[in-house]
């Protein structure tokens, strides 16, 4: 499994321990930087990551700026990327049983490193769920987002 990762200045605090937590697990990491404390704007990660999960050069994304919320927003601004913020392992698992979220979003000002730790390892190593109730649910979103695609609003 090949996971993307990309961070702004303020979600640069979880970079490291996000790399711990995929260095215990069997993947992959493509690394979208960034890797210096430098303020730099949150879109210009959000996009090359976001972009290589629609594209399936990496099967999933990881994704901190300080709430984590700008990271969301940019990221599902790219067709075929369901980007899910979490602050907790509940959250994380269930953005993947249930929703097939393929990018996850966490906020280093809002998470400590031990936590985003357990919620990185909570996302990567959840799958979704095939019960036909979830699986009809994400072709309705999948679905919404071909029609906005094709310019109804
Ligand atoms: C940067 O100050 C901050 O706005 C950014 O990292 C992120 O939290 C935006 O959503």
């Amino acid at each position: 499994m090949k996971v993307a990762f990309g961070c702004d200045h303020a979600g640069l605090v979880l970079r490291r321990p996000i790399f711990e937590a995929l260095a215990e697990l069997p993947v992959e990491v493509l690394d979208f930087g960034v890797a210096d404390a430098a303020p730099v704007d949150y879109c210009t990660f959000a996009e090359p990551v976001a972009r290589a999960v629609s594209k399936g050069e990496a099967d999933l994304g990881i994704l901190a700026c300080g709430t984590g919320v700008g990271m969301a927003i940019a990221a599902n601004k790219v067709p075929g990327a369901y980007a899910a913020h979490a602050s907790d392992p509940y959250t994380a698992r269930m953005a993947r049983e249930h929703n097939a979220a393929n990018i996850l979003t966490l906020g280093g000002r809002v998470v400590g490193p031990g936590l985003a730790q357990e919620i990185v390892q909570a996302f990567v190593t959840a799958q979704p769920s095939s019960e036909e109730r979830h699986v009809r649910r994400r072709s309705q979103f999948v679905d919404l987002e071909r029609r906005a695609l094709q310019g109804g609003r």
